[in-house]
């Protein structure tokens, strides 16, 4: 076998990596999006090493200096659009090496050619295995941030929506069949819920994402002094892990905010399907704005809702991405192992695809318009208040199990004789039961809290407008 030049780790080797090795052990193709965040936490923990004069300050401000030019390189040529996406990997003029393994060892490497001797000190008292959990915890700090403002702009569009269509009635459905009136504004308040729910499980997730791994090396700390409580205060970190061992095989932050975009997802894929269901001709209930939807290659007359339907296909994805990371998890001894490195692809999947969702359905929802006559004649339906007649009769002394009965055989005379239930009510119980059936006085009289009585609804729109600005 030729002998393969030796890498960074490589004092104790005879020789370096075979080929298929270097390719299946790299993971700078996809880690090197957390560049910016080992470049935040190597200054970071330069100064903390200065501040205990383990470097000199000179040593550490060349360290920095050093590796800020660094980042503006690997900036430099980065497109926007390709983001820090998989796609930018060759996209920047910054040459990521792949037999260099990772992101760390790169940014080292161009670190020590850049400023020499003091570059070759950085690695003091570090381990990769540190620094790759205070990587993954910076960047996904700042994933929790995006996420949570696009979950703000889903909501302000549902607000939104319910607010130019805070009037209009429209069924409620149980078992996907017409069940009782109720505003179209509730059912769209109703996914608001929802996303408040991933909102707050973003937010405790965060907590124990913001906790500072660094210092804890490679399983036993280090022989040097440290201050770790200033530099995790230097990189925003609300406090430093308290168990070494624990700190560099800890990747529970990662499988909790998996969880909790998994959730979303499931949120975001329920609402994809309303809104399918609800553009459809047998529904009619909304119309989706043509620029988010897409034609057919062979029937002119289609206008598909793609962008529904992906989003409720990509959920499949973020739940992927969950079990993918508890089963890699699962069963690996203490502490670090490769294993581990298993736990990027699907972590930036997950965020890539919330991220995407939620940003394209803000935009759907805000040019989504409701048919307010498709949506009422919907909910014109007589029968849809058969509960309210019942509940007549009950605040006439009858026991509801006899009045729902005694409805149920008046709604089955209706099918037969064709007799509209309302009609058949007057008849039956006098002019008072036949005034039941008017829908906006059945909506008015449903006013606990949680029911969508119009004054609840206005209530809901001005606590949500307020919360939401
Ligand atoms: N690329 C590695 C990962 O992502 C970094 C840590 C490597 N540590 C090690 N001891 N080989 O997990």
């Amino acid at each position: 076998m030729k002998k393969a030049p030796q890498p960074t780790w490589g004092g104790r080797f005879a020789a370096g990596p075979a080929e298929a090795v270097k390719q299946f052990t790299e993971s700078v193709s996809f880690d090197w999006r957390l560049y910016k965040h080992d470049i935040a936490g190597s200054i970071a923990h330069a100064k903390g090493l200065a501040k205990v004069g383990v470097l000199t300050k000179a040593e550490a401000a060349k360290i920095e200096r050093g590796l800020r030019a660094i980042e503006r390189e690997i900036e430099s040529g980065l497109p926007a659009a390709a983001g820090l996406s998989a796609k930018g990997f060759k996209a920047g003029k910054f040459k990521w090496d792949t037999s260099l393994e990772d992101v760390h060892m790169n940014i080292e490497v161009a670190l020590v050619r850049k400023i020499g001797k003091a570059g070759t000190k950085l690695h003091t008292a570090r381990s990769r295995n540190d620094q790759v959990a205070t990587d993954l915890r910076l960047w996904l700090r700042s994933e929790i941030q995006s996420a949570k403002s696009e979950i703000r702009n889903v909501q302000k569009s549902l607000v939104g929506l319910a607010e130019k269509n805070a009037d209009v009635v429209a069924p409620g459905y149980t078992h996907l069949q017409r069940a009782q009136p109720v505003l179209v504004a509730h059912h769209f308040l109703a996914y608001v819920e929802m996303f408040d729910r991933d909102m707050q499980r973003l937010e405790d997730c965060l907590k124990r994402v913001n906790v500072c791994p660094l210092g804890s090396g490679a399983v036993a700390g280090s022989t040097l002094k440290l201050d770790r409580a200033y530099v995790a205060k230097l990189l925003g970190f609300d406090g430093v892990t308290q168990n070494s061992m624990d700190a560099v095989s800890d990747r529970d932050f990662v499988v909790e905010f998996q969880a909790v975009a998994a959730i979303c997802g499931m949120h975001l894929s329920r609402l994809a399907e309303d809104i399918v269901l609800w553009s459809s001709t047998e529904f009619g209930f909304v119309t989706i704005a043509d620029a988010y939807t897409t034609g057919s290659s062979l029937m002119p007359q289609k206008k598909n809702p793609d962008v529904a339907e992906l989003t409720r296909g990509k959920t499949g994805r973020l739940y992927g991405n969950l079990v993918a990371m508890l089963t890699m998890l699962k069963g690996l001894p203490l502490t670090y192992n490769r294993d581990m490195q298993e736990d990027k692809q699907p972590l930036f999947d997950s965020a890539d695809t919330l991220l995407a969702s939620l940003r394209v359905m803000a935009g759907m929802l805000r040019y989504t318009r409701v048919n307010r006559a498709k949506c009422e004649t919907a909910a014109g339906d007589p029968l849809l208040l058969a509960t309210d007649l019942v509940d007549f009769l009950v605040k006439r002394g009858v026991p509801f199990r006899k009045a729902h009965h005694a409805v149920g055989a008046l709604v089955a005379e209706a099918e037969r004789s064709g007799v509209p239930l309302p009609k058949l009510a007057a008849k039956k119980y006098g002019t008072a039961a036949g005034r039941v059936f008017d829908v906006r006085r059945a909506l008015a009289a449903r006013r606990a809290i949680g029911a969508p009585a119009p004054m609840n609804v206005r209530a809901q729109l001005a606590r949500w407008k307020l919360l939401l600005k």
